[in-house]
C-alpha cells in the first residue's frame, strides 16, 4: 500500500491545488427561478433544504454552484450513472440549470451528523483480542508452528484469511472464528496487526543462516530485501515463526494452492528449506501499516483540494464536509471500482479498501460544513 500511497500523493502535486476563491456567480432572479425547479423536480429526493431525503441521496444544500452544475452535466452525458438524473439533466434548459445550481448553492449548509468516526485501527484491536491465545498479544506468538501476525501486509492477510476458509489452504483453528467475521472487521484486524512491531527471534534449531542467505537472491524480488515485504499483497518472511515457515514452504508443494510459490519451492531439499528459513527467521521486521495515524495521514492529502476553503478555479472540487455519509461511501467506492469516470479521483482512491473507505467517509460526515 505505502508505494501507491505515494504515487498518488506525488500525482497531486503535480496537478497542485491552488487557492483562487472565485465566489460562483448567482444572481437573485437565478435563484428565484431554480426554486421553481426544485420545487417541482428535485423536491422529493434532496429537498427544498437541499438536505438528501434519505441515506445515500446527497446533500445539496450550499454546495458549490459550479460543481453542482458540472455534476448534472456528467449525469447528461452519462459519464455518471443514474436513469432518473439523466432524464432530469436532460430535460433542464441551460438557465434552468444554472437557477438550480444557484439555487441549492445559496443554501444553508446541512448540520454535520453526529455519528461516530469509524476506526479500522480500535477496531481491528477489538477484533484481535479473539485471536492472542494463539497468535500473541500484538500479534507476537509464542507458541511454535503458529504464525506471527505482527507487522505482516495487509492485503496479503485479508486474501490468507479467505484461503482457509475456501479450501486453498487447509482448514486452520481458527476458520470458525474467521466464519463470524464481516469484511469490514477482517480488513480491520489485518490493519490493526500490520501496525504493530514484529519482535525478534533468536535462532531456531535447525538450519544455517549464512548458507540460507544467498539461496534467498529469488525471493528478494518479491518478499523483499531480508524478507521485509513492501508490497502489501506479498507476505514479510522476516522474524516469522521458523517451524510454520517450514511447514508453509512445504505446503506449496503439496496443499497450498499458489502456482507461483510452487514453482520457487519445487527444487528445495529439506536442509534447503531449514537453511533459507534460519535466515528469514532471524532477520528483523518492521510494521507494514501506521494504522493509528493512517486517516490523518489520508486526509492530510485529501484537504489539500477538499479543505472547506478551498475553491479552485481549473477543477470543480465539490465540498465533501458534513455530506451524507452513505453516499460519501457510495461515491468513493464508485471512483475506486471505475464505476464513476473521473481519473484523478480514481487514483486517490483505488488503495483503498472498504474499512478505509467507511473511516474516511465518516469522518468527513461528521466535520462542520463551514
Ligand atoms: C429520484 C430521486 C432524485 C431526484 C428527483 C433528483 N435527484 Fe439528484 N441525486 C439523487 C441520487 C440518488 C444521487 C446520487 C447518485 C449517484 O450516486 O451518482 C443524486 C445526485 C445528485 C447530484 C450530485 C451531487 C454530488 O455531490 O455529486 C446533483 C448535483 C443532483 N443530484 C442534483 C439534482 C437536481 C438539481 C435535481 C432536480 C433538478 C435532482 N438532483 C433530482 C436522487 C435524485
Ligand atoms: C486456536 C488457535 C488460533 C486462533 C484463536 C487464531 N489463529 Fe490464526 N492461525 C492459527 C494457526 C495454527 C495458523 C497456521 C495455519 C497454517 O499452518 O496454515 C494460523 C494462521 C493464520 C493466518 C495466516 C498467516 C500467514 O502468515 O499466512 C492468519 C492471517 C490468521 N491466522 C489470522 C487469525 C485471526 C485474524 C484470528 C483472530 C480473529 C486468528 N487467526 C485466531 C491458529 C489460530
Ligand atoms: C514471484 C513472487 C514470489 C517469489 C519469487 C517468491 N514468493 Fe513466496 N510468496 C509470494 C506470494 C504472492 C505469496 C502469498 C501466496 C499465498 O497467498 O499463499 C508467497 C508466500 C510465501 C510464503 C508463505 C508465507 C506465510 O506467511 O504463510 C512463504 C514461506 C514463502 N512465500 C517463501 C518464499 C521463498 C523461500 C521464496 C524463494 C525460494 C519465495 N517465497 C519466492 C510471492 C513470491
Ligand atoms: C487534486 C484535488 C483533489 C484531491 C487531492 C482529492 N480530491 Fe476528491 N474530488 C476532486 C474533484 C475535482 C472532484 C469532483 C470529481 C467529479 O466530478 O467526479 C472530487 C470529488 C470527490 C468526492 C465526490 C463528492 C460528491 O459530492 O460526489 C469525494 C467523496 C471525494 N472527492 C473525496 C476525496 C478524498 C477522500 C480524497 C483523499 C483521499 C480526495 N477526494 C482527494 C478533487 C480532489
Amino acid at each position: 500500500m505505502k508505494h501507491l500511497l505515494l504515487a498518488m500523493f506525488l500525482s497531486v502535486a503535480l496537478i497542485g491545488c491552488s487557492d483562487e476563491s472565485a465566489p460562483d456567480k448567482q444572481t437573485a432572479a437565478d435563484i428565484r427561478a431554480g426554486s421553481v425547479v426544485a420545487e417541482k423536480e428535485c423536491k422529493a429526493c434532496h429537498g427544498l433544504d437541499g438536505k438528501g431525503a434519505a441515506p445515500g441521496i446527497p446533500n445539496l444544500a450550499g454546495q458549490r454552484g459550479r460543481y453542482i452544475m458540472a455534476a448534472l452535466q456528467e449525469y447528461k452525458e452519462g459519464k455518471r450513472v443514474h436513469a432518473a438524473l439523466r432524464a432530469i439533466a436532460t430535460d433542464l434548459s441551460e438557465d434552468q440549470t444554472r437557477g438550480v445550481a444557484a439555487f441549492y448553492a445559496s443554501l444553508a449548509p446541512v448540520p454535520a451528523e453526529k455519528g461516530a468516526v469509524f476506526s479500522p485501527y480500535e477496531n481491528g484491536k477489538a477484533v484481535a483480542a479473539a485471536c492472542a491465545a494463539c497468535h500473541g498479544a500484538n500479534g507476537n506468538s509464542k507458541t511454535a508452528g503458529t504464525p506471527n501476525l505482527a507487522g505482516q501486509q495487509p492485503i496479503y492477510f485479508v486474501a490468507a484469511t479467505q484461503e482457509y476458509l475456501t479450501g486453498k489452504r487447509e482448514s486452520a483453528p481458527m476458520d470458525p472464528i474467521l466464519r463470524k467475521l464481516g469484511k469490514l472487521d477482517i480488513e480491520s484486524v489485518a490493519l490493526y496487526f500490520a501496525s504493530q512491531m514484529p519482535a525478534q527471534r533468536s535462532a531456531p534449531p535447525a538450519g544455517n543462516a549464512a548458507v540460507g542467505e544467498p539461496r534467498t537472491a529469488v525471493c528478494g524480488g518479491c518478499h523483499g530485501s531480508h524478507g521485509v515485504s513492501t508490497d502489501a499483497a506479498t507476505p514479510s518472511l522476516a522474524g516469522q515463526d521458523p517451524q510454520y515457515l517450514v511447514h508453509a514452504i512445504k505446503g506449496y508443494r503439496t496443499t497450498r494452492k499458489n502456482d507461483t510459490m510452487a514453482r520457487v519451492v519445487a527444487d528445495l531439499s529439506d536442509q534447503e528449506i531449514n537453511d533459507i528459513v534460519a535466515f528469514y527467521a532471524t532477520q528483523k521486521s518492521k510494521p507494514a501499516e501506521d494504522g493509528q495515524n493512517l486517516l490523518r495521514d489520508i486526509t492530510d492529502k485529501c484537504n489539500r483540494c477538499h479543505a472547506g476553503d478551498i475553491n479552485n478555479r481549473a477543477l470543480a472540487i465539490p465540498i465533501i464536509n458534513a455530506q451524507d455519509k452513505d453516499y460519501l461511501v457510495l461515491a468513493l467506492r464508485a471512483y475506486r471500482d471505475g464505476k464513476r469516470g473521473n481519473s484523478l479521483m480514481h487514483n486517490m482512491s483505488v488503495p483503498y479498501a472498504d474499512s478505509i473507505i467507511e473511516s474516511i467517509a465518516s469522518y468527513y460526515a461528521s466535520l462542520p460544513a463551514k
